[in-house]
């Protein structure tokens, strides 16, 4: 990953304690640590950014200050973006995204129900003086390329918090120990300082024998374990963070694990009226002035917003080198045709 530090668990926890027990003088120098090692590794610019970014942290005075007003038990503060290593690092990667729900073309409910998730997150503390969680625990399910991994990002960007991804794919691999181990520390740093924790692609855990209730003898007992330790964990969590769970397979779920969730948002592939706002968002600042939205739309009908906006780009780009001031029709129509012809030639 690029920017990558080198950061050992110990560092990401020593950071995330110090930050939440206010102890300013250890975290500042977890972070010069940090940046020393770094500079000590060649690695100039990130010491400097490191650096810069303690600079910017204002004063702790002025930081109790801002949050006088705040109810007695704040919420953690968000999780400094440091990336872990060692065997969190093998499943985990923190990062700080910039895609805005601007940025997602989504049907209307899918989008309605994203903005209650945001609405009730910004009032928790109202909610929780009544009694009530905020929604937190999101299951989104639906085909490859609907935007689920990207509405995490967004989540994250608009809460202004980081993201935690745990590749599910790499836990699948561990021995169940230490994939329950990794599952642990993931939950514990979640509960230290929050961020948007996305659980990418379930069917990691479902997969490999054929599905969760496959039994069988490659190892699906030891995911169904993993599994289970993961849906106890989830239960278990009672942080202030949001739980993002992907799967393009909710159909192998059974409903102990589907029930856990605080709601589940289902990515259908785009209608006609997305198709044209995932172009549009894709492609602001051109002209588009020309285009015929119902020819666009029937030729990409049964493609993702994915597929889609890979075709926006590479008729944009054609328009560019060609000096166009416009993306044309028959450009948006070619680029189409052409990334389907991609897919049919997957296995
Ligand atoms: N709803 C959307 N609106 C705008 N762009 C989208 C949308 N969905 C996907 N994209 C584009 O496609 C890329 C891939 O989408 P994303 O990774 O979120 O898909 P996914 O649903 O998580 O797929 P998978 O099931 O394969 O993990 C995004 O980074 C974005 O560029
Ligand atoms: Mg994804």
């Amino acid at each position: 990953m690029e920017g990558r530090l080198l950061a050992t668990t110990g560092h990401v926890k020593a950071l995330v304690q110090s930050h939440s027990s206010g102890d300013e003088a250890r975290f500042r120098a977890v972070v010069h640590e940090l940046a020393e090692q770094a500079a000590r590794n060649g690695r100039r610019r990130d010491a400097e950014e490191v650096r810069g970014a303690l600079a910017e942290r204002p004063p702790r005075e002025e930081r109790r200050a801002s949050t006088r007003s705040a109810p007695p038990e704040p919420p953690p503060a968000p999780a400094p973006v440091v990336q872990p290593r060692g065997e969190l690092g093998r499943v985990l990667t923190v990062s700080r995204p910039e895609e805005q729900l601007a940025d997602l073309a989504l049907s209307s409910d899918v989008m309605a129900r994203l903005h209650r998730v945001l609405t009730e997150q910004r009032h928790a503390d109202a909610l929780r003086a009544r009694g009530f969680e905020p929604l937190r625990t999101l299951l989104l399910t639906g085909p490859p390329g609907t935007g689920k991994s990207m509405t995490a990002r967004v989540v994250a960007t608009e809460l202004g918090l980081p993201v935690f991804t745990v590749r599910l794919d790499a836990v699948a691999e561990l021995p169940a120990d230490e994939a329950a181990t990794a599952l642990t520390l993931v939950f514990d740093l979640l509960a230290q300082a929050r961020a948007v924790c996305l659980f990418d692609d379930l069917d990691a855990l479902l997969d490999a024998d054929g599905g969760e209730r496959g039994g069988g003898e490659r190892g699906g007992g030891r995911l169904r374990e993993v599994l289970r330790r993961f849906t106890a964990l989830l239960d278990a969590d009672a942080s202030r963070g949001v739980v993002v769970v992907t799967t393009n397979r909710p159909e192998l779920l059974e409903r102990p694990v589907l029930r856990r969730f605080d709601t589940v948002l289902d990515y259908p592939l785009p209608s006609t009226g997305v198709v044209q706002e995932v172009v549009l968002r894709r492609l602001r600042g051109f002209d588009l002035g020309g285009v015929e939205w119902p020819r666009v739309a029937s030729t990409a009908s049964g493609l993702s917003h994915e597929q889609v906006a890979a075709a926006a780009a590479l008729a944009a780009k054609q328009s560019v080198l060609d000096g166009a001031a416009q993306v044309e029709t028959a450009a948006l129509l070619a680029a189409l045709r052409e990334r389907r012809q991609v897919l049919r030639m997957a296995p």
